[in-house]
């Protein structure tokens, strides 16, 4: 097993009907006003909204709102989130939506302290300190809720790239499972794919932990038993609240305990990809990558894989587990070609470049732009 500290300091709030705790939370840190931010308005259909601001007003906290966060946030709009910031002269930033509303308020938090926002991305500047942060959670998929990261898109540029620091924890999030059934199936099925992706980056690093292994793949077992009841009923709470829950744990820490940093090889050429292609939602590309980069990788490694066929899939080979990965994500709808993505063959050098823009990666196997290109190859 290797060293390790885990030191998570966010604070959840799990479970039905628990939103209505939000604004007591933000009043116990002595904060008077924050920056409630969003998405494109699917709090204000399923009643997030008037729950988090009914509970607001009840522990008499002020806000200002501050909306459009765009699947897949970009950096000229976080850039405007960090100026309404400052105009509103806001204490915190309260997140309420999914990831890409808590990446968005992680970067307007930390660029409200920087002269550019886009210079924590670039790693021009490190992130020191952050206002605090707040959410309500309302996918589970990213983690974000209980992890310190941030991914931003300069669509300028062309790069979807991360940042991270320890101010960046969210104080407490609230994790409300119920307010899930809103979800299009195919969010709810990206969620899913997305948690999966998250343990695997972490698991097929390997290493001799048994106990995070065995937590892995429990997790990974019940993040596909969960999908699977939800498919027959939307409604079903526990499965939700499991798929939730695990969602949170496979990128809070826990999930990579005493195996390392991880892999992140998958999650690094799915930011190419939706960095090249916007409309592709992080996880429907990570369903796409993901079989494809095993078969090219797994022979570094067969006795993992192996374990992995057998304890996640009930397979008998790698070959087996990767194709019933891929008929569970086929039959929950995610795509796993790149031409359901809408992705020719023609454009795969150009992601390839994209992916390789922060140099070599990868942890098992280091991979080249070559590499790259093979991977996407498999993935046609
Ligand atoms: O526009 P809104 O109203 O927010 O609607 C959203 C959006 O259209 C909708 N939605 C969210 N909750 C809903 C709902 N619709 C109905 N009912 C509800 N309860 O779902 C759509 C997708 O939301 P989004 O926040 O984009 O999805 P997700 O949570 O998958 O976030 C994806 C982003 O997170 C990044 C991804 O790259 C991508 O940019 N990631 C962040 C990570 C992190 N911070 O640790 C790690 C991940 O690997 C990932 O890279
Ligand atoms: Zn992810």
């Amino acid at each position: 097993m290797k060293n390790f500290i885990f030191h998570n300091p966010t604070k959840i709030i799990f479970g039905k009907n628990e939103i209505s705790n939000i604004g007591n939370e933000i009043a116990k840190n002595d904060i008077k006003k924050v920056l409630l931010v969003s998405g494109s308005g699917s709090i204000k259909k399923n009643g997030v909204y008037q729950q988090t601001v009914n509970s607001l007003r009840e522990s008499g906290i002020e806000w200002a709102e501050f909306w459009g966060v765009t699947p897949n946030p970009v950096l000229s709009h976080a850039r405007e989130g960090c100026e309404s910031a400052k105009k509103e002269g806001v204490e915190a930033i309260l997140a309420v939506g999914g990831g890409s509303v808590i990446d968005e308020c992680k970067a307007i938090a930390a660029g409200y302290y920087l002269d550019d926002v886009w210079s924590a991305y670039d790693k021009s500047a490190k992130v020191e300190k952050s206002l605090p942060i707040f959410t309500v959670l309302t996918l589970s998929a990213t983690g974000s809720e209980m992890n310190a990261f941030s991914v931003l898109t300069n669509a300028e540029e062309k790069k979807k790239w991360a940042m991270g620091g320890k101010s960046l924890y969210p104080v407490c999030s609230i994790i409300d499972p119920e307010v899930q059934s809103s979800l299009p199936w195919r969010q709810t099925a990206n969620g899913a794919v997305d948690t999966l992706s998250h343990i695997m980056e972490v698991y097929f690093n390997g290493g001799d932990s048994e106990v995070t292994l065995a937590i892995d793949e429990s997790m990974m077992r019940t993040v596909i038993s969960s999908i699977s009841r939800l498919q027959k009923d939307e409604k079903d709470y526990d499965a939700r609240a499991n798929l939730a829950w695990t969602a949170t744990m496979a990128l809070n820490g826990i999930s990579g305990l005493g195996l390392g940093g991880g892999e992140w090889a998958v999650h690094r050429i799915e930011h190419g990809l939706s960095a090249v292609f916007p409309h592709v939602a992080h996880a429907e590309g990570l369903a796409v990558l993901f079989p494809a980069w095993i078969k090219y990788v797994s022979e570094v490694n067969p006795e993992h894989f192996t374990r992995w066929a057998k304890n996640v899939w009930n397979a008998d080979s790698i070959i087996e587990g990767v194709n019933k990965m891929k008929l569970n994500f086929h039959n929950w709808k995610a795509p796993v070609t790149l031409g359901e993505l809408d992705i020719p063959e023609s454009r795969i050098e150009e992601i390839a470049d994209n992916t390789m823009l922060l140099g070599e990666f990868g942890s098992m196997k280091i991979l080249q732009r070559q590499d790259v290109i093979n991977i996407l190859k498999l993935a046609v």
